[in-house]
């Protein structure tokens, strides 16, 4: 069965790349994209590469009003969970890409997909070794009570922390709280300089040009650390295979999932 699929965020740099695979893919088939740069404009016009003769829309509404079986979101934070929204209430599972959605934004969505009957699949990150950092996080975060997160992007990026640790943050949160030895009212000088506690977790963002994506977590014990780190290059071609995966399982279930891996099996 071909699963017919609406991309908004078709031309972004993330978008793009899933596009083509969509495109590509033998059991799925792009029925809306989504872009107010190029609205009006066929696909294949600003992907050269991809012959494709889809219109694109300036909003999620004007591409809904072709049924889809799976929305995927990869715009910005600030319209995404309207266009989540609006897709369930269309009646289209969501696979969500976007990141800087709060936890508050997941909990109405997880209600709206719920009260459906709809599957909504979110993840932070879809490249397997950002999958596998959470997974193994959440391991070593059972027998070693002190961690911290930090968060690398490019000085550009504007949404912190990334989605990434958001959801490694949440995650690590579920295992334990992390321990701190001097207690934040405690600290002596400025306590920013201690990060955010995010989920029971101590978050730092690092912001600047030379980097592009990576997120690391140090656990410590006495005289010994374990250093877990995902690295991204400069292309978007880490985040396809997984988000195509989501695509393709996102109607197995009901209501919210985070993390890929909640479709994997990787017990
Ligand atoms: N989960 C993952 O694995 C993963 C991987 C990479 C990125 N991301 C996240 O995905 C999101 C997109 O990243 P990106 O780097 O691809 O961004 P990007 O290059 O800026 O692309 C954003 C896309 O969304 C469209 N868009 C933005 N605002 C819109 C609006 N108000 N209405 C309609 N279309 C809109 C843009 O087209 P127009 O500007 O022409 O409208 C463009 O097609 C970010 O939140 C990023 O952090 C997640």
């Amino acid at each position: 069965m071909t699963i017919k699929v609406c991309l908004a965020g078709a031309t972004g740099w993330a978008g793009s790349a899933l596009a083509k695979a969509i495109h590509a893919a033998d059991d799925m088939e792009l029925v809306g994209g989504v872009s107010r740069t190029h609205a009006g404009r066929a696909l294949g016009e600003v992907l050269p590469d991809v012959e494709n003769i889809l219109i694109l829309q300036a909003t999620a509404a004007e591409a809904l009003k072709t049924p889809c079986d799976v929305f995927v979101e990869y715009t910005q934070p600030a319209v995404a969970l309207q266009n989540i929204l609006l897709a369930l209430e269309a009646g289209a599972h969501v696979v969500v890409g976007t990141s800087g959605l709060t936890d508050e934004d997941y909990r109405t969505i997880n209600q709206a997909a719920t009260s459906k009957g709809l599957g909504v699949l979110a993840a932070g990150n879809f490249a397997m070794t950002a999958v596998l950092l959470q997974k193994f996080a959440e391991m070593a975060a059972r027998y070693i009570p002190h961690c911290e997160i930090i968060d690398y992007a490019g000085a550009g990026k504007a949404d912190v922390p990334s989605g990434t640790v958001r959801e490694l943050a949440q995650r690590l949160g579920r295992v334990r709280k992390s321990m701190l030895d001097v207690p934040l009212e405690a600290i002596q000088g400025p306590v920013e300089t201690r990060g955010a506690r995010l989920n029971e977790t101590q978050v730092h963002a690092v912001r600047l040009p030379g980097y592009v994506l990576s997120a690391e977590v140090i656990f410590g014990l006495p005289d010994q650390k374990l250093i877990l780190r995902h690295e991204a290059g400069a292309s978007a071609e880490p985040y396809v295979a997984g988000a195509l995966l989501a695509i393709r399982k996102v109607n197995s279930f009901t209501g919210l999932r985070r993390g890929l891996d909640a479709v994997m099996d990787m017990q």
